[in-house]
């Protein structure tokens, strides 16, 4: 069981956010388990307060280290802590590699930020990972952890019915995924490829890698030159 805990002020976003659909199936099936935190929940001011002005000026507040340290060592007390990954826009980009390989991991923490950011003490003190979901700034650190959440828990052996829906899929071998179609065979006009038709499954395969190598160099010629470098015969 892979647990995600994360770490927020805003554990009722987490908890409606990946509660639906395949990762529900997945928490019932007791394959992961998300533990989201209220860092509000430990702090020592009276008022309830976790965040201050910041020192040297500049606008807005900061969150406070004492809240988060506490609530990160709570969380370490009931299941030992694989990595701690603070999602933030100054973080390495996110990828499937990325998601490939904290997959194997027991137990994630996810610390979401809010307001201006955290004071830099605690995150010396218990970040191992900074991540980001792209290149833009959202209000708050919670959609980006969902996002790296779920983009985990598909590699997650059981969290997919179909085991090789993972493997055929975009960026496994660095191309984007071919088209598909569903009945009925001709739909407002547009009929699916015959090739689709013919029981053919090596002109299936053959049709479908080309149709990748197309959409990739229209849509991410980022990504298909890389793929041509390692595989120069393909080139289209
Ligand atoms: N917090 C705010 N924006 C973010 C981003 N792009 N990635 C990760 N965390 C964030």
């Amino acid at each position: 069981m892979t647990r995600f805990s994360v770490m927020t002020l805003f554990p009722e976003m987490i908890d409606a956010g990946l509660n639906v659909s395949i990762l529900a199936r997945a928490i019932d099936k007791g394959l992961i388990e998300i533990n989201s935190v209220n860092i509000r929940d430990y702090t020592d001011n009276k008022h309830g307060r976790v965040d201050d002005y910041t020192y040297g000026g500049g606008a807005g507040m900061l969150m406070q280290a004492q809240p988060i340290y506490d609530c990160y060592r709570a969380i370490c007390e009931e299941k030992e802590v694989s990595r701690v990954i603070y999602v933030t826009p100054q973080g390495k980009p996110f990828d499937q590699k990325m998601a490939v390989e904290l997959s194997k991991e027991e137990h994630l923490v996810f610390l979401c930020g809010h307001y201006e950011g955290i004071d830099e003490r605690v995150l010396e003190t218990i970040v191992t990972d900074h991540v980001s979901i792209g290149d833009y700034v959202l209000t708050g650190g919670e959609l980006p952890a969902m996002v790296m959440i779920d983009a985990i828990s598909r590699h997650i052996t059981g969290v997919l019915h179909n085991e090789d829906s993972c493997d055929t899929e975009s960026f496994t071998d660095g191309l984007l995924e071919y088209p598909q179609y569903s009945r009925p065979e001709e739909w407002m006009g547009k009929k699916v490829p015959q090739i689709l038709l013919s029981g053919d499954h090596a002109k299936v395969s053959a049709w479908r890698h080309k149709e990748s190598l197309i959409r990739t160099k229209d849509r991410r010629p980022d990504l298909y030159e890389k793929y041509i470098e390692s595989h120069p015969d393909e080139k289209i």
